[in-house]
């Protein structure tokens, strides 16, 4: 594999990444410095905590990448950068501290769209991996993350049609919501999928939003459904409403894990499949944290194998924030000559893709 060599920067939320990728596919380091532990305490995240958390550990992630990669900054092609969507503060530290290795070593530097790196993580290829295909297009691309939760169409290279999104709450902030009500650890994502593993009588019923036929998605209604059946749960244990120290039964926490995510899962995949079905999409691609879900995993694997149509879904530490999915967006970007300036600032409400409708609205200047 050749192609440009890139060093990319990730810190838009709270994960320090930063990683060396040749040729948008190949890892040579991808180093994550993760906060998680840092905002367990609070339950969540605090910007200002995970900005100073970045400072603190970018140096340091930068250190380790070169050294893994055995490279310099001066054998690298360009530098890539989240510049949003995400928290101002920490898309700052990475867009600074890129802008400053790319003036002082006198690259390139590229500004990444975060969700576009969620996106081409799907073309990564792991160090010792042997090289494998790439995802054909046109393709649809369903991105689960704490923040976003959309389906797009991508025709070629960079180029997307937003086909659906989330009206209110991202599918991972629902994981997060309803593992806090559970009384689950932080965050709440992957303490759901291993709590639901637990569950054996499988008949929890929670609602799914569907929205008619569109291919929009919403889970506040779920997140109140699962808030009742958590509080009616408890009471039938006897357990007072808010005592966080009193905790439901494990056996109560599986069977709600369960059916909470059940309802996400079903909703997710049914919009994702449907849409390659009536699209014709020749691959379909999964991205963001909540792909790293087991169970949606699973169930998009076997439908997609149903409907004949390859299912790319990147390992779970690479569906999560990282900077070698920058790296892989970024050399797109690069090698489109589509560079950054010195005067690259952040985007906290960067879109990835904006529906044709709004498209032609803004062309005609409505
Ligand atoms: O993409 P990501 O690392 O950060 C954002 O850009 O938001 O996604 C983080 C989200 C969190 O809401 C987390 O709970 C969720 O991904 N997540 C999962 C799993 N692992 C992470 N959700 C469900 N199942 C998982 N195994
Ligand atoms: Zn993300």
């Amino acid at each position: 594999m050749s192609g440009p060599l890139i060093l990319a920067v990730e810190s838009s939320c709270d994960e320090t990444g930063i990683a060396v990728v040749e040729g948008g596919r190949r890892i040579h380091s991808n180093v994550v410095a993760s906060q998680t532990a840092l905002h367990a305490a609070t339950g969540g995240i605090v910007p200002e905590v995970a900005a100073r958390a970045h400072i603190r550990w970018i140096v340091p992630a930068l250190d380790e990448a070169l050294a893994d990669a055995g490279a310099t900054v001066a054998d690298v092609d360009a530098v890539a950068v989240t510049y949003g969507p995400g928290l101002a503060g920490s898309l700052l530290v990475g867009i600074n501290f890129a802008k400053t290795l790319a003036w002082v070593h006198d690259r390139p530097l590229v500004g990444v769209n975060h969700l576009e790196g969620h996106l081409y993580a799907a073309w990564l290829v792991d160090p010792g991996e042997s090289e494998r295909d790439e995802p054909p297009l046109p393709l649809v691309a369903l991105i689960v993350s704490g923040g976003h939760t959309f389906l797009v169409e991508m025709t070629d290279h960079l180029t997307y049609r937003l086909l659906g999104e989330t009206v209110d709450d991202a599918a991972g902030e629902a994981f997060d919501k309803v593992g806090r009500l559970l009384g689950l650890s932080y965050p709440g994502g992957p303490a759901i999928q291993r709590a639901a593993e637990g569950a054996t009588r499988h008949d929890a019923a929670f609602p799914r939003a569907w929205l008619g036929d569109s291919y929009d998605f919403s889970f506040s209604g779920l997140k109140t459904a699962a808030r009742r059946t958590v509080e009616a749960a408890r009471a039938a244990e006897g357990l007072a409403p808010d005592d966080p120290d009193a905790r439901l039964s494990d056996a109560a926490t599986a069977e709600l894990a369960w059916g909470f995510q059940d309802s996400v899962v079903d909703v997710l995949a049914t919009k994702t499949i449907r849409a390659a079905r009536e699209l014709g999409a020749r691959s379909i691609v999964l991205g963001g944290g909540v792909a790293a879900n087991a169970a949606l995993r699973a169930r998009l694997a076997g439908e997609a194998d149903a409907l004949g149509v390859p299912l790319v879904v990147p390992r779970p530490a690479l569906c999560t924030d990282n900077g070698a999915m920058i790296g892989a967006a970024g050399a797109r970007r690069f090698a489109a000559g589509d560079l950054a300036t010195l005067a690259l600032d952040a985007r906290p409400s960067l879109p990835l893709a904006r529906r044709a409708a709004e498209v032609s609205a803004a062309r005609s200047g409505g």
